[in-house]
């Protein structure tokens, strides 16, 4: 188990069942000490013909087989993530330099996706439509509404959730009747590849899922534009979401991308609450998800108090190596990431940011860090760092926090700390994001929740149901019965 997919930690790709390995490679290494952590093939266009060849024609028999033949796989595949946990966490904690326990439950979280999925699939039916429900025609003619797959998907995770967003996707595809081609994010590759050797070995025929490795500003263009490919469900920056949205043509598109969500913190909040559930939304994972919460809007009246309270429990956050039990703060990703974490740092002081926390960096590794009195001129009010550093802006009015929120490109989620269940309605009501959390810190889970950005945040809804939903089509087929 876990072993059939590389040699001599040279990884191959999965393409119509056989692992295959490509004479250029891509080198992928630890973020944390720089240690090789195997090979991935870099792909030519030659190669990408031929999995799209294989996908395309493997797809037809998988849309006929039945749906609860599917789900069969679907469960076994969830049982061997389960069983295989505990390696799963490991290859996945060296090659992203996530802590461990986040780890194991990306991997749990994935198993308990799968089964979901499985299971909502199964529940999932068409409708019959009769004419004479609209003005001017008659009984005799009905429309059997059906769900049918959309053909060749093709999948781009991106490196904070390997395992769960490239799950995410492959799952309710394959449930749909669609086939997949999988392209990881190149530094999550290795876990991502492990994920659909689970798959293979659970029993998805071969040419039903295929992956493709290759730098994405490499090989990104041509696999985007390939005649064979119906419709691309992409995770990842803005800024490569809106470069596949030109250039895809008609092929319809679901995208989840960056986000600056805000925690709008009230006057009559429970402010213990609303730190404890602001740090663990902002830092977790090195404050490298989506839906990180990244501004807090808190009421000048009470800002005071606030930030003396976040800046305490901030620095007891634990840094260091994604092994240690309890660790928040890790390294990131890479050290371009980092640069950009400390740009926005230095721009915001230079402005009069007050940091409330001393500021540390070593490599990559960036301390928690936070900063008060940032005003709408510095970029960190504005711009997704995707580290550890939290801006907090002071407001007046609960307009002003409107306001500010809906000033942001993003509309992924919002959090609203509040004991006021009318001014959390009202607030709710007019942000302009997909999701509003009341008195939580801002999430994608529970997984059969919708989970939508809208403006730069995404096209398109997710969530069990909803992503099925999102890679099938209805057609109809309409009777006319003329001796009625
Ligand atoms: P990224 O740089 O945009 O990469 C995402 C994926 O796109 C990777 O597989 C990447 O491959 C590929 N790619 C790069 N250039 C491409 C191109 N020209 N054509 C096709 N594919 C291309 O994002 P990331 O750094 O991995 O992830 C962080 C970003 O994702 C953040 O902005 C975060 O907010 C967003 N995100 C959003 C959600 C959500 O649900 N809304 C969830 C997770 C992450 P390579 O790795 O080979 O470059
Ligand atoms: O990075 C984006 C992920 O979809 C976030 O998921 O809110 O469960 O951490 P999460």
């Amino acid at each position: 188990m876990l072993k059939d997919i590389c040699v001599n930690k040279n990884y191959g790709n999965l393409v119509d069942g056989e692992w295959v390995t490509t004479q250029n490679s891509i080198e992928i290494y630890n973020p944390l000490n720089n240690s090789l952590l195997g090979t991935i093939p870099a792909m030519s266009q030659e190669d990408i013909n031929k999995v799209l060849k294989s996908s395309k024609k493997a797809q037809t028999s998988w849309a006929n087989t039945p749906v609860s033949e599917r789900a069969n796989i679907l469960y076994k595949a969830a049982n061997l993530l389960e069983e295989n946990k505990e390696v799963l966490a490991n290859i996945l904690m060296n090659e992203i330099c996530k802590d461990k326990k986040s780890c194991l439950s990306e991997v749990t979280r994935t198993a308990t996706f799968i089964r979901f999925t499985a299971d909502a699939a199964k529940h999932l039916e068409g409708e019959v439509i009769y004419a004479d429900n609209f003005p001017g025609f008659e009984k005799n003619k009905i429309s059997f509404v059906t769900r049918v797959p959309m053909g060749v998907i093709l999948a781009i995770s991106p490196f904070n959730y390997p395992i769960n967003l490239s799950a995410s996707k492959i799952a309710p595809a394959l449930m749909g009747g669609n086939s997949i081609v999988l392209k990881p994010p190149t530094q999550g590759a290795i876990s991502a590849l492990h994920l659909c050797e689970i798959f293979s070995l659970a029993g998805v025929p071969k040419g039903v899922l295929n992956t493709v490795t290759g730098k994405g500003s490499e090989i990104g263009d041509y696999i985007v534009t390939h005649e064979d490919v119906d419709f691309i469900n992409f995770t990842g920056s803005t800024e490569v979401g809106k470069h596949i949205a030109k250039i895809a043509g008609m092929v319809p598109l679901l995208m989840e991308l960056g986000g600056k969500d805000a925690a709008i913190v009230l006057e009559d909040a429970d402010l213990d609450r609303a730190v404890k559930e602001i740090v663990s939304g902002a830092y977790s994972y090195s404050g490298q998800r989506c839906t990180a919460i990244k501004r807090v809007l808190v009421m000048n009246s009470i800002a005071d108090k606030f930030s003396e309270k976040l800046a305490k429990e901030v620095s007891k956050l634990k840094v260091g190596n994604p092994e240690e039990t309890d660790v928040t703060i890790t390294p990131l990703i890479d050290n371009s990431s980092a640069d950009f974490v400390e740009s926005l740092i230095k721009d915001a002081l230079s402005k009069n940011a007050k940091q409330l926390v001393e500021y540390k960096r070593k490599n990559n590794l960036i301390s928690p860090y936070l900063l008060d009195n940032v005003s709408l001129d510095m970029d960190i009010a504005w711009v997704e760092p995707f580290g550890p550093v939290l801006p907090i802006i002071r407001i007046d009015s609960i307009e002003e926090a409107i306001n500010i929120c809906n000033r942001s490109n993003y509309g992924l989620q919002s959090s609203i700390f509040t004991s006021n269940i009318d001014n959390a309605f009202y607030i709710a009501s007019k942000l302009e994001v997909g999701t509003v959390q009341v008195n939580t810190k801002t999430e994608r889970g529970p997984d059969h929740f919708p989970f939508s950005g809208i403006k730069d945040s995404g096209i398109g809804t997710q969530g069990i149901k909803y992503s099925i939903e999102s890679m099938t089509r209805l057609k109809a087929t309409n009777i006319t019965m003329h001796n009625l």
